[in-house]
Order: structure tokens, then C-alpha cells, then sequence
């Protein structure tokens, strides 16, 4: 296992009802500006138990942050934020809302663009402090210093990181999934996934307790995602999705252990270019990945085999093949497609993806700093 320092700040407060607890959570004569998404926050009643929440507390509303937030869209939010003299910040929706809340908050105090925190890499040094209200069970951004931010004019997606934009609390209430369309279920639950095969199929660390967890959850996605999907509102469901989703992806399961975040690489490249939603891009890319990749993974890949999927006996190839093909099957039992053509991609998406990657000194890439242009051309053939 390799060293680590693991410190994850963000106040969970989970389960039915629990919107009700954010007034305690705002500081007293806060300039409050909730931030929000298109408007599924309207129709399903999370709006209306977050004002009546908000009782007495004074704040303003930002609307119209869309799904892979822009950067233009937050420019206007930051814009009014500073007129306004906003010092917290509530982002209300899916990962989008919290993670364009993520950026308006380092945005806020930052002198020059901000844009420059994301692509130069320069660090913030302030921001204006965050919550939030989760309706969707994907990214983990509800308790992670991550966010991914798009840039319409240039078509990047690019993501930042830092300790300042883990959000102060999340309130995670199952009941707030109820009303997600059966595609952003899916999505949702493979994205979490493959947060995890992202932290967990690599080579061995030597790592029990990361590895059996990241088994646990992805067992747990397998089980309870498919319940979901049959009955909405099942809340036992809906309630173990959400606390993996959040699990996924909150720097535990990563400590001390190797990561491969290429999935997600090519994937951003898919939506920045095609507006693909970010779960059907990871599907997409993974079991071509696992197979091209299978000599430098083929340890972790036998394990998840035997551990995750089940099969046992067979030569180590056959072994791998069939945890590859139970995996597209169960994304493709969730109502997604894992193939290109499908989805309307066009193959020149292969040339701009490697050609961005070598711009950006970004290959090669993985866990084990072994997937070339080659590898990836391969890997997206396989996704034909
Ligand atoms: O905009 P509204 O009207 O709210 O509708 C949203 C949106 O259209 C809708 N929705 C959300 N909750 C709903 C609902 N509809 C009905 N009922 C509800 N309860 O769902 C649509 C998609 O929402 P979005 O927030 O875009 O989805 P998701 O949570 O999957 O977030 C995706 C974004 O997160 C980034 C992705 O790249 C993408 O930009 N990621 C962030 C990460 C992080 N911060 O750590 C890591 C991930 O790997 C990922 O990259
Ligand atoms: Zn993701």
C-alpha cells in the first residue's frame, strides 16, 4: 500500500427529510445564492421543500446551470454573485449544479479568469463556502474536491481540483431520486461504477481493505441498480445507490492504491465534442480498455472475476473475457448503449481525442503509464 494522507471534510446528512436541516447548516446573516439546473428541481417538489427550508433566511437564485456546466453559464453566476455580495453558496441538482457551484465558488474571490484555475492548473486560494442538496447518485462530487467544467467556445472539458471546494454538507435524501428519468438512473449507476473499476482495476497494492470495499460497492451497483430501475421508488434502493455513488468516488477506495482515470479521459473528449452524457461515455470506452489493457491489468482483472462477477475456472484470458462481457451486459441491461455507431459518434472522434491528449503531454497514459495512441485507437475500434 502506498503512503497516503486522507482527510475528507463534507457533513453527510443522509436519509428521508433531511432537507429540512439545512437552516442550521447556513451560517446566521449569510448572503445565501442557491444555485440551480433547468428546473426538475420544480417539478419534483425539491425546490419548494428547500425554500420552505430556507424560512426567514434571505437569499437569491441562480438558474439555468446545464448538464456539463459551462463556463460561460457560471461566468453569468459569478458575475451576479459578486454584484451581490453572495459569501454561501447552495447548489440544488445532479453533479452538474454542484459541480458548476464548485467553480462559481473559487470564481468568486479569484483575480484574472478563472478559466485559468482549470486550464494553467493555478491553484485557488479562496472561495466562497458551499452545501448542497443532491438529486442525482453519480458523481460523488457531494463529497469530493472535484469538479468538471466545460468550455462551449473551445469545446474542453476539463476538470479542477482542490481542498477549498469540498462542499461544507450534502444532504442526501433517496427520495429526491424518485422522479430521475430511467436514462440518468443508468447513467448514474454506471458512472459510479466505473469510479470505482477507475480506482480498483489496476495492479495490486496490496490493499485488503480499499480492494474489498471497492468490490463491496460495485456488488452493491450490480444488486441494487437494477431494483431501482423496476421500481422507482423503492427507497431501500435508492438509498444503498446513493450511498455508493457517494462511496465511489470520496477518496476513500483511492488511498494508497495506483488509479487509471483513462476511461474518463477519452469519455470527456466524447461529450465535449458529441454532448454524449457523461455516464453512456464511460461505458462506452471501459470494456475495450479492460481487454487492450489486459496484460498490465490481468492480475486485479482475475479478481474481479472471481470476486465481483462469480466465475471461476479457464485459462486467464477466457476468465477475463467473460468479467468483460458481463460488464457490457450489465450496462446494456440498464438501457445503455456501449457502442459508438449506436450513439451517432463519428470515428474522426479517434484523431481528435489522441491528437488533444499529446497537446496536453497526456500520453501515455494509465496506471500503468502504458496506453499510447495506438492503444487508444484500438480501444475505440473495439467501441465501433
Ligand atoms: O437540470 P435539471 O433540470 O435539474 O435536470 C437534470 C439534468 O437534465 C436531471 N435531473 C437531476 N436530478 C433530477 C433530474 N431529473 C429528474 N429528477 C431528479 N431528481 O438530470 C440531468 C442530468 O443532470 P447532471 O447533473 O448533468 O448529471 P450528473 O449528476 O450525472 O452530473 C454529470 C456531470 O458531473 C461531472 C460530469 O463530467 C458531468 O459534467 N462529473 C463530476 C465528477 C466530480 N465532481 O467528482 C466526477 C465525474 O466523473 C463526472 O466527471
Ligand atoms: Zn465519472
Amino acid at each position: 500500500m502506498n503512503n497516503f494522507i486522507f482527510q475528507n471534510p463534507v457533513k453527510i446528512i443522509f436519509g428521508r427529510g433531511q432537507t429540512a436541516q439545512i437552516s442550521a447548516e447556513i451560517p446566521k446573516g449569510a448572503r445565501l445564492m442557491i444555485t440551480c439546473g433547468g428546473g426538475s428541481i420544480r417539478k419534483n417538489g425539491v425546490y419548494d421543500e428547500v425554500t420552505a427550508a430556507l424560512k426567514g433566511v434571505d437569499y437569491i437564485e441562480f438558474w439555468g446551470i446545464e448538464p456539463n456546466p459551462s463556463y460561460e453559464t457560471l461566468m453569468k453566476a459569478v458575475e451576479v454573485a459578486r454584484g451581490e455580495r453572495v459569501d454561501f453558496l447552495l447548489a440544488v441538482g445532479g453533479g452538474s449544479v454542484v459541480d458548476g457551484t464548485k467553480f462559481i465558488s473559487v470564481a468568486i474571490p479569484f483575480e484574472g479568469d478563472p478559466w485559468d484555475m482549470i486550464k494553467r492548473k493555478i491553484k485557488p486560494t479562496a472561495a466562497v463556502p458551499l452545501g448542497c442538496v443532491l438529486t442525482l447518485p453519480a458523481t460523488g462530487s457531494e463529497m469530493n474536491g472535484g469538479a468538471v467544467i466545460t468550455r462551449r467556445k473551445t469545446k474542453e472539458k476539463l476538470a479542477l481540483h482542490s481542498p477549498l471546494i469540498f462542499p461544507r454538507f450534502s444532504v442526501l435524501d433517496p427520495q429526491h431520486t424518485y422522479s430521475l428519468p430511467p436514462k440518468q438512473v443508468a447513467n448514474g449507476i454506471a458512472d459510479a461504477f466505473i469510479h470505482v473499476t477507475e480506482q480498483y482495476l489496476t495492479f495490486p497494492a496490496q490493499a485488503a481493505i480499499q480492494d474489498r470495499f471497492a468490490e463491496s460497492i460495485l456488488c452493491a451497483l450490480i444488486e441494487e441498480g437494477p431494483k431501482t430501475l423496476a421500481n422507482p421508488t423503492d427507497y431501500d434502493s435508492r438509498a444503498n445507490l446513493v450511498w455508493s455513488a457517494t462511496m465511489a468516488l470520496n477518496g476513500l477506495i483511492g488511498c494508497g492504491v495506483p488509479q487509471d482515470w483513462a476511461t474518463h479521459m477519452i469519455g470527456h473528449e466524447m461529450t465535449a465534442f458529441f454532448g454524449l452524457d457523461h455516464g453512456q461515455t464511460l461505458v462506452i470506452v471501459l470494456p475495450g480498455l479492460l481487454w487492450v489493457q489486459r496484460d498490465s491489468k490481468r492480475q486485479k482483472l482475475i479478481q474481479y472475476a472471481k470476486r465481483v462477477w462469480n466465475i471461476d475456472g479457464g485459462d486467464e484470458d477466457a476468465l477475463i473475457k467473460q468479467a468483460i462481457d458481463k460488464t457490457r451486459t450489465f450496462f446494456e441491461s440498464l438501457g445503455l448503449s456501449t457502442h459508438l455507431s449506436e450513439l451517432g459518434v463519428t470515428e474522426d472522434i479517434f484523431e481528435t481525442a489522441i491528437t488533444r491528449f499529446q497537446s496536453r503531454n497526456m500520453l501515455p497514459m494509465g496506471d500503468s503509464k502504458d496506453l499510447d495512441a495506438d492503444k487508444i485507437r484500438e480501444i475505440l475500434r473495439l467501441a465501433r
